[in-house]
């Protein structure tokens, strides 16, 4: 088997329901792996739940139930929200699986046998209502901030991963490779996280404070700690330990979330690699947050956007078209509803909606349900054929480069330019025309509106494969599996059938 494409995303914390930052990192990448392949490349896509730790045990504890019941409940809450988003995801990765579990102890074995993770006695500041070590970084005038509660010096044993011994190689690694982390501004907040001297890593806690973990393979009072335990489901999901895995390994892309790139992603997991003779992953995709009102939306913040709510209301493409198109990949963006209608109603029901449903309307009264062929081509067509000529040679760049929301722009002033060249030839009166010219003139603005957009449908398939489907259905054509063959402007709609006349995306008032 070839090498495939192999695409993560962030696995999400088992503690609580997910909002439209976990959608948002799922949907993006769902559009990088959709374009992927169409563009004819194998692809292997992988999300998951992260389920183990200190909150899931505490709200399993305060529930009276077992924290295993609190995560299947998650994991079906997360999966069925992935179904609705049509997430094409390949696997799903939970880190209570088995798979998962035996590769984390073997792992943790192999270093322990190397001598790469050793006991020590961890002396620290302990939060108890945070249940988390801080340190003085954190304190503010000289004070613990009140979130910490009641903060106490303790002194526990522990494990610890040798992460020290790999810095100046991680430097090199990260300013070498210009192409590690997009976008590459990214990269500073590595680098200078590197400046100062690393500690190693505790991975373990004590079972009588965490149980809910993987225990440790070499001491039984032991479970790995957080990152130790998630950032391996990447190679779990890989198939680590087995043949395949160099068919899937380096992954091609982790796409994750800003605030986990430094220094879990970046500093952590290419040492664990570089320790255990992995190679790295050949890149990070880095995006932003979602804010509210100017603050990132999280789950301990009670004014998330819950993806159903908008889901239910304007359609799973809508709700795609619109955190992609709102999204510059890598920057923030600020969430509000208003906006999500307004580009609903602009951009959605008005300039496609529209379009398609005048060109079903207009294909059944003027041409019998049959796609025309074009007939002539005058200045009208010209324009319109030049602006198509123009998106084809800019939108896989864009694609490329992670570009989607001026991908989306561009598709949609194709969009607009269709729905002027109606207007301009007004196929409702070239119909009144006796003009044998215009009976040509007719054909051919029926068939060029339906060429754009067939064309513009397929453009639109990564962001939004069920509307690109709708549309392709409704003009007597199926989704395409490949770009290839597809994007050239042709003649090849003539003499299939227009599909019932429907309202793709039905307007909103508030
Ligand atoms: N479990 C860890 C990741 C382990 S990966 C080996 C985690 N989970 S999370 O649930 O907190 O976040 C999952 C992903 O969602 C992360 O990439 C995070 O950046 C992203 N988002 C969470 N809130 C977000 C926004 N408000 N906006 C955009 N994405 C953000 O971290």
């Amino acid at each position: 088997m070839s090498k495939r494409f192999l695409i993560t995303t962030a696995i999400d914390y088992a503690n609580g329901s997910p909002h439209i930052g976990h959608a948002y990192e799922k949907i993006l990448t769902d559009v990088i792996a959709r374009y992927k392949r169409l563009s004819d490349v194998p692809v292997h896509f992988v999300t998951g739940l992260d389920e183990h730790g200190q909150k899931v045990q505490m709200s399993a504890e305060k529930k009276g139930i077992e924290p295993l019941e609190i995560c299947d409940s998650l994991a079906e809450e997360f999966q069925s929200l992935c179904q609705r988003l049509n997430i094409s995801n390949d696997d799903y990765i939970r880190t209570t699986e088995t798979r998962h579990k035996k590769v984390v102890q073997t792992l943790l074995q192999k270093l322990f046998d190397e001598g790469k993770i050793y006991k020590a006695d961890y002396n620290g500041y302990y939060s108890v209502r945070q249940e988390q070590f801080v340190t003085e970084k954190e304190k503010v005038n000289g004070q613990w901030p009140k979130l910490y509660g009641e903060v106490n010096e303790i002194t526990e044993s522990n494990y610890f991963f040798k992460l020290s011994e790999h810095q100046d190689w991680l430097i090199d690694t990260i300013r070498s490779d210009a192409s590690l982390i997009y976008p590459r501004f990214r990269s500073a907040d590595v680098l200078n996280f590197l400046k100062e001297p690393l500690n190693d890593l505790c991975i373990s806690r004590p079972k009588e404070r965490l149980s809910w973990g993987i225990e440790l393979p070499f001491d039984d009072g032991f479970v790995t700690y957080v990152w130790f335990d998630a950032l391996v489901n990447y190679i779990t999901a890989a198939g680590y330990g087995t043949e395949s895995f160099e068919d899937y390994w380096p992954a091609d892309y982790h796409v994750i979330g800003k605030d986990i790139l430094s220094p879990p992603h970046a500093v952590y997991w290419p040492i664990m690699l570089k320790a255990l003779g992995i190679p790295l992953p050949k890149h990070y995709l880095v995006h932003g947050w979602w804010l509210n009102s100017g603050s990132k939306m999280s789950k301990s913040d009670g004014d998330v956007v819950n993806p159903l709510d908008l889901i239910n209301t304007y359609g799973a493409d809508a709700f795609r078209y619109f955190v992609i198109c709102e999204m510059n990949v890598g920057q923030d963006s600020d969430f509000s509803e208003e906006l999500f209608q307004k580009r609903y109603n602009s951009d959605l029901a008005n300039d496609l909606g529209n379009l398609v449903s005048r060109l079903l309307n207009m294909g059944h009264r003027f041409a019998d349900g049959i796609i025309p062929k074009a007939e002539i081509e005058e200045a009208e067509e010209k324009v319109v054929l030049e602006h198509w000529k123009s998106l084809k040679s800019d939108i896989f760049d864009l694609y490329d480069t992670f570009q989607f929301h001026k991908a989306l722009e561009k598709i949609f002033s194709f969009i607009a330019e269709l729905n002027r060249y109606t207007e301009m030839r007004a196929p409702w009166k070239l119909a009144k025309s006796e003009d044998a010219k215009d009976k040509l003139r007719l054909a051919t603005t029926l068939a060029t509106m339906s060429e754009g957009l067939r064309l513009a449908s397929i453009l639109l398939q990564p962001v939004m494969p069920q509307t690109a489907e709708n549309i392709l259905n409704s003009l007597g054509q199926k989704s395409v599996e490949l770009f290839s063959d597809h994007v050239e402007w042709g003649t090849q709609l003539a003499g299939s059938s227009y599909g019932e006349k429907s309202i793709l995306f039905p307007k909103k008032d508030r």
